[in-house]
């Protein structure tokens, strides 16, 4: 097991001779690795059980420091940054040359965000190299909200967590890049579409593909619990399995003469942040129970539920 704290000494020893770090942000933890090594970079892929094909996003802590990452910036990005960052925004735009071919899987355009952690933050200015940081978990499986699902999963591969408490987002960054000088949205994320369109204008969302992803967090069976997951009307699910089996991930609403411990209400006061903060701890806890099923039903499809459905349709991919 990792040892968890706050020791920032600690973190960046480890991570400046090559080592792997468990880092808080405000979407999900991460787990980083120097950017700029391509042996600390490839420690990633293998703790993780990762595929060289899905690239990492670069974390730093300030758009002066982002820009030296890329050779083009456009106008909107200039935008979205300043009034984004630090925030859940990921950028997709031209790499530099330093950044080594593993970190954007040979791809042309790397992918950059500045996280909104105070922890981490201080961590980025105190080092001299930007940081790789996936979430923390195997591949495929649920994003971890907390130090402990750090641990739980990734707990023999990396040395040391850093404790920046439960995630106040609780959902991944949004990903926007750039085609014929349009921003695209390729994956759904923190931060929502509204607030992006408010800022940048019209933008172009992506749809999930399995075949050939851009971005390859868009395949569609991702971010899964082990369990079955099945997706729909509740109250119409509950009659079609043995509810003794059953587990449920609600949005705001418990059903009567179900047992509430197999129960799990994303957002009792009706609120979409509520929610998203909620969702990845929840799965995990229904992932844990002696249940055979998990029925979810989907929430308000806007705002922040826009990324809640997202992932919530993906953990229900067979
Ligand atoms: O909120 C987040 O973004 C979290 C925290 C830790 O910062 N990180 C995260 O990383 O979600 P990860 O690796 O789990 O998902 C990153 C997604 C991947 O699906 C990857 O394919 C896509 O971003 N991506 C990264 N670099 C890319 C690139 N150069 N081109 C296309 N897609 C890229
Ligand atoms: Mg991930």
């Amino acid at each position: 097991m990792a040892e968890i704290g706050k020791n920032l000494e600690r973190a960046k020893e480890i991570l400046i001779s090559g080592g792997l770090v468990g880092i808080p942000t405000e979407t999900v933890y991460g787990l980083a690795a120097n950017a700029l090594d391509p042996a600390a970079v490839a420690r990633i892929f293998s703790a993780k059980n990762r595929p060289s094909f899905d690239p990492l996003i670069v974390h730093t802590h300030s758009l002066a420091t982002a820009k030296e990452l890329v050779t083009s910036w456009p106008p909107f990005a200039d935008q979205l940054a300043r009034q984004c960052w630090p925030g859940p925004l990921t950028l997709l735009l031209p790499r530099a040359s330093i950044i080594p071919d593993l970190v954007t899987s040979g791809m042309p355009d790397v992918a950059i965000r500045v996280p909104d952690s105070a922890l981490t933050l201080t961590l980025l200015r105190t080092l001299d190299f930007p940081l790789v940081a996936p979430s923390a978990n195997p591949f495929g499986y649920i994003s971890p909200t907390t130090p402990a699902h750090v641990n739980e999963q990734l707990g023999d591969q990396v040395e040391y967590i850093l404790d920046g408490g439960p995630c106040k987002v609780g959902v991944e960054s949004t990903i926007v890049g750039v085609e014929k000088e349009h921003p695209h949205i390729y994956r759904k994320g923190g931060l929502p579409v509204e607030k992006i369109e408010a800022i940048a204008g019209k933008v172009i969302i992506q749809p999930n593909s399995s075949s050939n992803p851009r971005a390859p967090g868009m395949l569609n069976s991702h971010y899964a619990p082990r369990k079955k997951m099945v997706l729909g009307k509740i109250d119409e699910l509950i009659n079609e399995y043995d509810p003794d089996h059953c587990g449920i991930l609600a949005f705001d609403t418990e059903r009567k003469g179900l047992p509430k411990d197999r129960q799990r209400i994303l957002a009792p006061d009706g609120q979409l942040v509520t929610a998203a903060k909620n969702l990845f701890g929840y799965l995990r806890e229904l992932d844990a129970m002696e249940i055979d099923i998990i029925l979810a039903e989907e929430v308000p499809d806007h705002l922040l539920g826009l990324a809640i459905n997202d992932r919530l349709r993906r953990a229900a991919a067979e």
